[in-house]
């Protein structure tokens, strides 16, 4: 099964539903559906009805991210996974570099795997290095160490998908070579083996996917799917990136 996943970002008003349409009346028709899932991670201000209106239909509603307990408590603002199942989500997006870099800690994403897996939510995990760790060649060691801090071996692997998001890549049109990302991704891959004692949890690329450059990652067999956030605003690209990859 591959995934393709959205992440809307702060994008989306109650009339953004549209694009979900689009993409959900593609899919229904699409000759390849049964070869892929469909996640968008709207906002949260747009989750419950969201959730509600694709209830029934293959696509799937997720959270950006959730706060670090379980159901409620005094922290203004803040969004637990309870919250997010309550209203209809079945994933949440952890450990985005954008989350990273406004202060999430090793610590605080290893108690918001713990509890979005506690209340049934699917993980998508995401790890991935900077410009500078990079050209030290601190690739490896920097995503063993984010998986390694995170993940443990009793979390069940079947609802957690690791997405490698290299920074220097989102947004900004660049992405890995395909032998460097085959190599990263076997890598992590390998780090995941060691976590979960054999068995390794899917993992997704993400960082500039479009429609063009979809065709480069098809051909490195460990990629289970992507994640995909400028592109997924348009329904035209979203539906172009699948229409691509099985071309
Ligand atoms: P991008 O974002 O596709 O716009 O590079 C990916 C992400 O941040 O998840």
């Amino acid at each position: 099964m591959k995934y393709f996943i959205g992440n809307w970002k702060m994008f989306g008003i109650p009339s953004s539903i549209n694009i979900l349409n689009k993409i959900n009346s593609f899919r229904s028709r699409d000759i390849n559906r049964n070869k892929y899932r469909v996640v968008i991670t709207p906002p949260y201000t747009l989750l419950e009805t969201f959730a509600k209106k694709f209830k029934n239909k293959k696509i799937m509603i997720g959270s950006q991210n959730c706060y670090q307990k379980n159901q409620f408590s005094s922290n203004t603002a803040a969004i637990s996974p309870y919250m997010i199942k309550k209203v209809g989500g079945k994933y949440t997006l952890i450990g985005h570099s954008d989350n990273r870099a406004e202060g999430d800690t090793n610590s605080m994403l290893k108690d918001k795997v713990k509890f979005a897996l506690k209340n049934n939510l699917k993980v998508i995990f995401c790890i991935g290095e900077n410009k500078l760790q990079k050209n030290n060649n601190k690739t490896f060691s920097v995503l063993k160490s984010q998986l390694n801090k995170v993940l443990e071996k009793r979390f069940n692997k079947n609802n957690i998908i690791v997405a490698y998001e290299p920074i220097w890549s989102i947004g900004t049109g660049k992405i890995p070579s395909q032998k460097d990302l085959s190599k990263t991704t076997i890598h992590i891959k390998k780090v995941l083996k060691k976590i979960f004692k054999k068995n390794s949890p899917l993992i997704l690329y993400g960082g500039s996917v479009d429609e063009n450059n979809v065709k480069v990652f098809k051909q490195i067999k460990e990629i289970d799917g992507f994640l995909i956030g400028g592109a997924s605003k348009s329904s035209k690209k979203f539906i172009d990136i699948i229409k691509n990859y099985y071309r």
